[in-house]
């Protein structure tokens, strides 16, 4: 049975005449800090946030602007978390809102958990987050039990432990397949992007 209690009851947010309108770096590094206190989930946002922003740049070939609007939905899709779990992603969507943050970023943020939020991944943005979501998460928590981390790490091991349903048994492997199969990108693939891109992280 999925959990509806985290459904937000609408499917748009922000305002379109908002479009464009963002936080700099520093500005979201401040709410970030002032927001989460946990600093592995601090980690899992930053790690998010660096393979948006690397996806929309190398594949996608998005602009510079288009590529920090990736940046910041991956860095603060899970800003209330931490605090307020049981208002996860209400809090924070009604923040950025407030601050009148370009939609396509509070949409994106709204629709990282459909089955949780109600809401249907639509744009590339939205699609990605999802996807790179709880995959991240995984193989961090793979990386972890290696000695050398992600260092030498193959998409076949994670593949492995993605059958092994012991293994970060609360990572559902459902919303894994669901979300590379909406993004039109093969799990395999996804992987791949997730390591090749997590070796400069601390
Ligand atoms: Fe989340
Ligand atoms: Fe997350």
């Amino acid at each position: 049975m999925p959990d509806t209690s985290l459904n937000l009851g609408r499917t748009e947010f922000g305002d379109s005449a908002n479009a464009g309108n963002v936080l700099t770096t520093a500005e979201a590094e401040a709410l970030l800090n002032d927001w989460v206190k946990n600093d592995r989930l601090k980690l899992h946002m930053r790690q998010v946030a660096q393979l948006m922003k690397a996806w929309a740049g190398e594949k996608l070939n998005l602009p510079e602007e288009e590529q920090h609007k990736w940046y910041l939905a991956g860095l603060l899709h899970d800003a209330d978390w931490d605090q307020w779990p049981e208002e996860h992603c209400r809090r924070i969507i009604e923040e950025l809102e407030r601050r009148q943050l370009d939609p396509a970023i509070i949409r994106a943020i709204a629709s990282h958990g459909p089955r949780y939020f109600g809401v249907e991944p639509r744009s590339d943005m939205d699609k990605m987050l999802y996807a790179f979501d709880e995959l991240s998460g995984f193989t961090h928590a793979y990386s972890l039990m290696r000695p050398e981390a992600y260092k030498g790490m193959e998409v076949k091991g994670v593949k492995k432990r993605l059958k092994d349903k012991t293994f970060a048994a609360q990572v559902s492997r459902d919303d894994i397949a669901d979300a590379s199969e909406r993004a039109g990108v093969p799990v395999e693939e996804l992987i791949q992007f997730v390591i090749s891109h997590q070796t400069d992280q601390p």
